[in-house]
């Protein structure tokens, strides 16, 4: 059995999942992260933790998965978690108007297989572990900005749906058994570490790989919408803070800026040196049958409560992006000669 505090984390390969896996350990706890079966190996994300002379004794990985009650019921037994981050989940928007039903079931039907796992566990002399939910500024869909806890959700997309219906499980979940459980409303958040098909990171990668001649071109969507993009290393730390105060709640994560696409553009390609408008190219394939036009949030209760602020600004987290996909890229020339 664990001494020190224990936390279980869903979502563990992914970016979120990584980068609170560092904070944890580097706080001193036991991590055990939940990884799905994949064909492919998905662990590069996390492989600098379990992996070779550098593995962290205190970091576990265990085979699960969200549409699966057996497997969240033994990696609890087995964990015996202090806390719970569950940060796993089909997180695109778009793809989610192609699955729509396999988006409700893993990121809201799923919420609610977790937490009758979470009661299972508690009935059977289990212990009592603080939730986080990782809900998202998508559900405030079309509600003006600024977007804070008092905000209507108007969600426009499948994702959006099922994340609402998480929310709310977690809510009903909370008065009805009394048990600590935080909603996190997490505004975009991004990093070297996004996954290649979110807009950020596909600007970076492109700006980085046509300045040097890995690529011509770079295909989106809709330049329009704006977003409130912050660090994913600065969110990480605020769904951390929830779970460390004495009552349960619910708190919006953000920067409070936002910016457009063609804005993340700008700055993105001055960084190498290049105007985005002779690359880009726009294609109607890439558009969402409805669309979050602008979001931006306002955080002061986080800031109040959890003491928690962003540390990094829109123009050095573009730069940020930029320069490791630079680095990706050169390290490609490198390797193939
Ligand atoms: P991500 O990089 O796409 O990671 C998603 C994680 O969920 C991955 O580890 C993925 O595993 C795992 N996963 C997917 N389906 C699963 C299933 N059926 N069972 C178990 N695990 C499953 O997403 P992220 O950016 O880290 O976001 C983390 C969470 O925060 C997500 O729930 C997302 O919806 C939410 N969120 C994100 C943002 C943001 O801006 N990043 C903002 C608000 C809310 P594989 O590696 O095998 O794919
Ligand atoms: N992905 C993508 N690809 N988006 C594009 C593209 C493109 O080629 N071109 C334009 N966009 C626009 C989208 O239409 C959207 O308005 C905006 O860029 C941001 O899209 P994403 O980067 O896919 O992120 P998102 O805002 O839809 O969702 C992310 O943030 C949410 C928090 O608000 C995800 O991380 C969600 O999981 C998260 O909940």
């Amino acid at each position: 059995m664990p001494t020190s505090r224990s936390a279980m984390i869903t979502g563990v390969t992914g970016q979120d999942g990584s980068y609170l896996a560092e904070l944890l350990l580097s706080k001193g706890y036991q991590v055990h992260g939940m990884v799905r079966r994949s064909s492919a190996f998905n662990t590069s994300r996390i492989d600098h933790l379990h992996m070779g002379g550098k593995a962290n004794p205190n970091f576990f990985l265990h085979y699960g998965d969200l549409a699966d009650a057996g497997s969240l019921r033994d990696i609890l037994d087995l964990a015996q978690p202090d806390e719970i981050y569950n940060l796993g989940g089909q997180s695109h928007v778009r793809v989610s108007f192609d699955q729509p039903e396999y988006t409700m079931e893993v990121n809201g039907t799923a919420v609610l297989r977790f937490l009758e796992a979470l009661r299972f566990h508690l009935k059977h002399g289990g212990k009592a572990a603080r939730f986080y939910q990782a809900g998202s500024s998508e559900m405030f869909g079309r509600a003006k900005p600024p977007q804070n806890e008092g905000t209507r959700f108007e969600p426009r997309s499948p994702y959006a749906v099922a994340k609402v219906a998480a929310h709310h499980e977690v809510v009903n979940y909370r008065e009805s058994y009394g048990l600590f459980l935080c909603n996190g409303i997490l505004f975009n958040h991004e990093s070297p570490r996004r996954g290649e098909n979110f807009v950020t990171r596909k600007i970076t990668r492109a700006a980085a790989r046509i300045k040097l001649g890995l690529e011509h071109r770079l295909t989106l969507g809709n330049l329009e919408p704006r977003r409130d993009w912050g660090f994913a290393g600065d969110y990480v730390e605020a769904m951390w803070r929830m779970l460390q105060q004495e009552e349960p709640d619910d708190y919006v994560i953000a920067t409070g800026v936002s910016n457009s696409i063609r804005g993340f553009l700008d700055l993105a390609f001055a960084t190498v040196g290049l105007d985005w408008h002779e690359f880009v190219d726009t294609d109607p394939r890439f558009l969402r049958p409805s669309e979050v036009d602008d979001i931006e949030g306002d955080a002061s209760k986080a800031r109040d409560l959890l003491g928690w602020k962003p540390t990094m600004d829109f123009a050095s987290l573009v730069e940020m992006m930029v320069e490791a996909d630079l680095e990706l890229a050169r390290t490609e020339i490198r390797t193939e000669g």
